[in-house]
């Protein structure tokens, strides 16, 4: 089965065709990231006009490279939420334009969810089920994966998203946005113990994250030294707090996979780009004796082809849309409606 798949619920309007949610027959991303970086980070309305302007273009790319046209898929997919609604609606609106005019199926997908899948396309022999630690931009979710389609999330941030966290620490210490990459690289070169920052805590449900307290040390120690005309070690600064998140991403993720007795462990979203992180869950996996995924680096941003590798199992889950699809702003990885 060939998937269209439409991604554009932040700054990339993505498409891409996928065979049986494992093969990419082409894949198209079209990046705002250059706009966004003049303001120092996305301006919500700009990503809805260049979604707007792009859009067509993107599709076209898209067949154009897998050498097929509309008459050669067999369905449409979409992400509709969560997101920047101004932007979620592009996308999805183009998607019931083509549906509608093709007659082609429309399967709505959760961004989240597509995130997980990125894995399906890198890793053939990867099925549920698995624990999953999702952390993008907007969001940290340790998830088990019961199914294709069924989930359940354990825990997640009660504030920043660890994508955010790092974004706000990298532009504090003048790093372009999005400022996660940059800040791991500055890293490589750092001594992580050079600075001792708070270590992230809730209270309640153990697997839960916390991030802004640590966020806002960071940014307290700059706006510190640089009134009393000092200068932080920014190499030094990025390795501890780049450390700091990832011992408390994997201290919970660990503990989640103990306690509920999953032997697979799974990363996914733009942080899982991050060189520690990987690092140090391969590490974990191999001192428990579990297997680990993480999607490849082409992967782990924001892209179509996830959204086509999830869509495939939500159509074989019967999970399809009508014209009266909507986009959302926030919605449930583990209860989506449509
Ligand atoms: O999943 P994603 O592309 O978009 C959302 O759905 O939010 O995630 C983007 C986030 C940004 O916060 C970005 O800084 C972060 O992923 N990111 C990283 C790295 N590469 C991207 N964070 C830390 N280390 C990285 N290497
Ligand atoms: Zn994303």
């Amino acid at each position: 089965m060939r998937i269209l798949a439409i991604e554009s619920s932040c700054d990339e309007t993505a498409a891409a065709v996928i065979e049986n949610g494992r093969n990419i027959i082409s894949s198209v991303v079209a990046t705002q990231v250059e706009e966004h970086k003049l303001y120092g980070g996305v301006v919500p309305e700009i990503a809805s006009r260049r979604h707007c302007e792009s859009i067509n273009g993107v599709v076209k790319e898209a067949l154009l490279q897998a050498d097929m046209t509309l008459s050669d898929v067999d369905a449409l997919a979409v992400t509709y939420a969560p997101g920047l609604i101004g932007a979620l609606l592009v996308g999805v609106n183009f998607a019931k334009g083509l549906s509608l005019s093709s007659g082609l199926p429309l399967i709505p997908v959760h961004h989240l969810r597509g995130h997980i899948a990125s894995n399906y396309l890198e890793h053939k022999e990867l099925e549920p089920p698995f624990l999953c630690l999702v952390v993008s931009g907007g969001h940290s979710h340790i998830v088990e994966v019961r199914d294709y389609t069924e989930m359940r999330v354990l825990g997640k941030t009660r504030d920043d998203a660890a994508g955010e966290a790092f974004d706000k620490a990298a532009r504090t210490m003048g790093m372009p946005y999005p400022g996660g990459i940059h800040l791991d690289k500055a890293a490589q070169n750092g001594s992580p113990d050079a600075f001792r920052l708070p270590v992230p805590k809730v209270s309640g449900n153990p697997y839960d994250y916390s991030f802004s307290g640590l966020k806002t040390a960071v940014i307290n120690l700059i706006h510190n030294a640089s009134q009393k005309g000092e200068t932080v070690p920014v190499a030094d600064l990025s390795a501890a707090f780049r450390k700091t998140v990832v011992d408390s991403l994997l201290a919970n993720f660990i503990k989640a996979a103990q306690d509920t007795g999953y032997k697979k462990l799974v990363l996914a979203g733009g942080v899982s780009a991050n060189s520690l992180l990987r690092q140090r869950t391969q590490e974990e996996c191999g001192r428990h004796g579990w297997e680990c995924f993480y999607p490849p680096l082409s992967l782990c941003g924001d892209n179509a082809a996830m959204i086509g590798a999830q869509a495939y199992y939500e159509y074989l889950s019967g999970n399809t849309a009508n014209m009266k699809l909507n986009a959302a702003a926030t919605m449930d990885i583990a209860a989506p409606s449509y």
